[in-house]
């Protein structure tokens, strides 16, 4: 079928999972909505995260999107309900396809998870983990930091360095073999994080399990775009056109990105 994939995120973090879409399903067109000026959601109320995601959701449906990627963990946890729902296309969330490859991942059924604020307090991960595996051990760890340190396109140098080292220090008493990276802005830190821990602990995203589950629906809804597109994908920022840019081009190597401005109230 020839329509878009919707894809979105507080701000540049959903990108790690559009790669993951861009490299697994070629033939797509994606539209990207990072609410940059709004990030971080983290430690906004459930109240507010799902009032934005609605928001965002109903912008993209206005593009005729086929199915709607939530490549947000925060957003995940307190609308994806409502969304699959309500929409009127199949809704995708990061919170069970992370829960799903730490569970295939792990040894000792020991999972560390790092998120936000709010997708920590949610409990939703612990419950999707549960609901694979219920005898896990299982350690929650906001992350409040870290958002604004990828958002501000800090992510590689030695503040980040050191301030997830200093973030993570209680993390080095607590026994896990597997630790998901609950946050889609994470991934950009995944090396400071994994200097941390040790390379003994595996360190996983949602990314793969979630492109996973896009394929198998638009398998299931017969979505799939037969011919590649003819369409550029196009990303939307409520932000700084040129930091989204930087990161984009950047994360997505793609040189000259259609990055266009969106306006919410
Ligand atoms: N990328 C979002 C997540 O996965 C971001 C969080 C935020 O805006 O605090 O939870």
């Amino acid at each position: 079928m020839n329509a878009p994939i919707g894809v979105i995120d507080s701000g540049v973090g959903g990108l790690t999972v559009l790669k993951e879409l861009i490299h697994r399903l070629p033939n797509e067109q994606f539209i990207y909505i990072g609410d940059t000026a709004r990030c971080p959601y983290g430690p906004r109320t459930a109240h507010e995260v799902r009032k934005f995601t609605w928001q965002m959701a109903e912008a993209l449906q206005n593009q005729s999107i086929k199915m709607l990627v939530v490549a947000c963990n925060t957003a995940t946890a307190v609308a994806l309900e409502s969304l699959q729902k309500n929409c009127p296309f199949p809704v995708v969330g990061v919170i069970f396809p992370g829960a799903r490859a730490a569970i295939k991942a792990t040894t000792r059924s020991e999972i560390c998870i790092l998120g936000t604020t709010g997708t920590i307090r949610s409990g939703a991960y612990e419950e999707a983990i549960k609901s694979l595996s219920s005898s896990s051990s299982i350690v929650p760890f906001a992350c409040p930091a870290f958002v604004p340190l990828v958002e501000s396109d800090e992510y590689e140098g030695d503040f980040a360095r050191d301030l997830v080292a200093k973030t993570l220090e209680p993390l080095k008493k607590a026994s896990f073999d597997t630790l998901i990276l609950g946050c889609t802005h994470y991934p950009l830190l995944q090396k400071h994080i994994e200097a941390v821990v040790g390379n003994h602990i595996k360190v996983l995203s949602s990314a793969e399990e979630t492109a996973e589950d896009v394929m198998e629906l638009l398998t299931y809804y017969h979505l799939h775009q037969e011919t590649p597109s003819t369409e550029p994908h196009v990303f939307y920022t409520t932000g700084s056109i040129p930091m989204f840019k930087s990161i984009v081009t950047k994360w997505l190597e793609i040189e000259e990105p259609n990055i266009q401005s969106i306006e919410f109230k």
